[in-house]
């Protein structure tokens, strides 16, 4: 089994991706750690205790984390995701906040890194605040870590939050530039572009939340705002190419999950800018070695779509 720790700003697709992982058969999750992004971070963690009522899995301990960015304000996405970060559609049945741990979500990421050395693979499909702050706390976590997934970033310089930011770098632009830069474990990136080139078409998504399943009527429910959204013409304008869904955080959970998901990718330095008039939040990838770095990332090109399918509709039935 894979020991699994997600770090989320529990959104429409931060609540799928975690639905894959429960839905896994050889994951065990550890522990959900929240941060801002989406929506505030009581809202990240009132979401994400929905998304483990939904599944029945409310034993997973959830942990609470930055309300802030390490410089700076808040961005949210509620335009996306509703301004509950799940789609404004609430459930009066939904779990209260006194089932969340007391442990914040930094000392827990960095203790059960240190009590499962080696062992840990971290998903992180938020902005990286925790992260950032895990790894000065902790100087040694990333040598402990087993593998990174992350969610956020670019390379083609296409924003969805500014015309060149990614939403989860953009969000808390140092804490990425802190984690791209220090943390020395094997590293996945799962950028804007290439989740955008791996869209679930639609008819897919009607099949999907067709199913007859208290998890598929859920996902229903806290996904039309963004179906609605996404087929507006003004959206379709920012995904790169053709119509569909974009489950943004699902790929980076999939490659946790199925070592056989990722089929091709680039193996370079990257970065993120923090300054620029348009630029702050960008990602810089060194194909040349400008940076001088020795620490690569694997940035995803290519994935499974079809095994992709069939994990997102284990997820829900
Ligand atoms: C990322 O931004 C958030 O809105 C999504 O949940 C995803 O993590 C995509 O840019
Ligand atoms: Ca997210």
């Amino acid at each position: 089994t894979k020991k699994l720790l997600v770090d989320v700003d529990c959104g429409v697709d931060d609540a799928q991706a975690i639905m894959l992982a429960l839905a896994a058969p050889n994951v065990e999750l550890l522990g959900i750690t929240c941060v801002h992004g989406n929506t505030t971070v009581e809202n990240v963690c009132k979401n994400t205790l929905r998304v483990l009522q939904a599944c029945n899995k409310l034993e997973i301990p959830v942990f609470k984390g930055a309300a802030k960015p390490i410089l700076g304000n808040t961005i949210d996405s509620g335009h996306f995701h509703g301004q509950d970060g799940l789609g404004d559609a609430p459930d009066p049945n939904a779990p209260g906040l006194d089932l969340i741990q007391k442990e914040s979500a930094v000392s827990a990421i960095i203790r059960i890194v240190n009590e499962n050395p080696g062992e840990v693979s971290l998903v992180a499909t938020a902005p990286l605040t925790n992260l950032a702050l895990a790894v000065r706390m902790d100087p040694s976590l990333p040598s402990k870590l087993g593998r990174l997934f992350i969610m956020g970033g670019n390379t083609e310089s296409r924003g969805n939050t500014t015309v060149c930011g990614e939403f989860n770098f953009t969000a808390d632009p140092e804490a990425a530039y802190i984690v791209l830069n220090e943390y020395q474990c094997p590293m996945y990136l799962s950028c804007w572009e290439f989740t955008c080139k791996s869209k679930l078409p639609w008819e897919f998504c009607d099949a999907w939340l067709a199913q007859d399943t208290d998890k598929a009527s859920f996902m229903a429910r806290i996904f039309r705002h963004s179906i609605e959204v996404s087929q507006s013409e003004r959206f379709q304008k920012e995904l790169v190419a053709g119509t569909g869904f974009v489950s943004c955080d699902s790929y980076a959970m999939a490659a946790a999950i199925d070592d056989t998901f990722i089929t091709e990718s680039d193996h370079c330095p990257v970065s993120v800018e923090l300054t620029g008039m348009h630029t702050r939040g960008m990602m810089i990838v060194d194909t040349v070695g400008f940076l001088n770095k020795s620490n690569k990332a694997f940035i995803i090109t290519k994935v499974d779509l079809e095994k992709f399918k069939q994990m997102m509709m284990a997820a829900l039935r």
